[in-house]
C-alpha cells in the first residue's frame, strides 16, 4: 500500500522539521509515510483536485493518521495559513512549480521535483533569491528525476548548472542521466525543423557535452 519508488523515497529523505506541506499530494503516500516514520508531526495535504485529495484522505483514514493531518483543496501554496518547515512540490512540470512558488514567499525548506522543464525551475530559483542546498539525480525504472532542495537565500547556480544540475551530493546517476538526456536531445535536434528549435534545447545539449567531456 505504501511502496515508494526511488523518487519519492528521496523526497521523503529530504523532509526536515515538524510541519510538512505536500502540495499536489495526490495519493498522499509522502504525507502518510512522513508521519509514520516520524519525519513530521503534522502534514498539510494540498491538492487542486478534489478526487486526489479524497485519495489522500482515504489513505490517512486507513492508517489512522487523520488527527495529524489537514486536507486543503486549492491551488499551490495559497490554502496554507502558516509557514511549514518543509514543503514538497513534486510530480509537476517546472512551469507549474514556478507558478506555485511565486504565490507566496516562505522561508521553508522546499523539496522540488519537476518532471519536465527543470531548467525553468532552476532559472526561477536563481533569479528569485533561492539557494539550492542540494540538486541531484535519482533513477527509477529507467527514468531520471532531479531532486532539488532549496531555501530562500543566496542564489548559487552557475549558467551551466541551470541546464544540467549540480550533482550535489555527488552520485554516478548524474552522468548516467546526462548520457540518456544527450541521446534524447540529439533525437530532437536531428529530427526537428531547425527554425523551430528552442535555444534552451541547444544550450542544454551544449552544457551536457561540456560536462561529459571533462
Ligand atoms: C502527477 S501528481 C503527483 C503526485 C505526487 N506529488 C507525486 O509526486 O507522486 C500531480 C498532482 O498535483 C496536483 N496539482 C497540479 N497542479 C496543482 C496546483 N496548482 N495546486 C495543487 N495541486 C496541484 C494534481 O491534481 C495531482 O494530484
Amino acid at each position: 500500500m505504501l511502496g515508494l519508488g526511488n523518487r519519492l523515497r528521496a523526497v521523503l529523505n529530504e523532509v526536515r522539521g515538524k510541519r510538512l506541506a505536500d502540495i499536489g499530494c495526490d495519493h498522499g503516500k509522502v504525507a502518510a509515510l512522513a508521519l509514520l516514520q516520524g519525519e513530521a508531526d503534522f502534514v498539510s495535504a494540498v491538492d487542486i483536485s478534489p478526487n486526489s485529495l479524497d485519495k489522500a484522505k482515504k489513505l490517512a483514514k486507513k492508517l489512522n493518521l487523520l488527527h495529524k493531518m489537514e486536507f486543503l483543496p486549492g491551488d499551490g501554496l495559497t490554502p496554507l495559513n502558516y509557514e511549514p518547515d518543509s514543503v514538497v512540490i513534486a510530480g509537476m512540470g517546472g512551469n507549474e512549480i514556478v507558478k506555485i512558488l511565486s504565490q507566496k514567499r516562505l522561508n521553508s525548506r522546499f523539496i522540488l521535483v519537476a518532471h519536465q522543464d527543470v531548467f525553468v525551475l532552476r532559472k526561477y530559483l536563481q533569479q528569485n533569491g533561492y539557494a539550492a542546498l542540494k540538486d541531484y539525480a535519482v533513477e527509477e525504472k529507467g527514468k531520471f528525476y532531479d531532486i532539488i532542495v532549496a531555501r530562500a537565500g543566496e542564489s548559487n547556480y552557475s549558467d551551466g548548472e541551470i541546464y544540467v544540475g549540480k550533482n550535489y551530493p555527488q552520485s554516478s546517476v548524474f552522468i548516467k542521466k546526462l548520457k540518456a538526456r544527450k541521446r534524447h536531445l540529439e533525437r530532437i535536434l536531428n529530427s526537428a525543423d531547425k527554425e523551430k528549435l528552442s535555444s534552451d534545447i541547444v544550450k542544454e545539449w551544449e552544457e551536457i557535452n561540456n560536462v561529459l567531456q571533462d
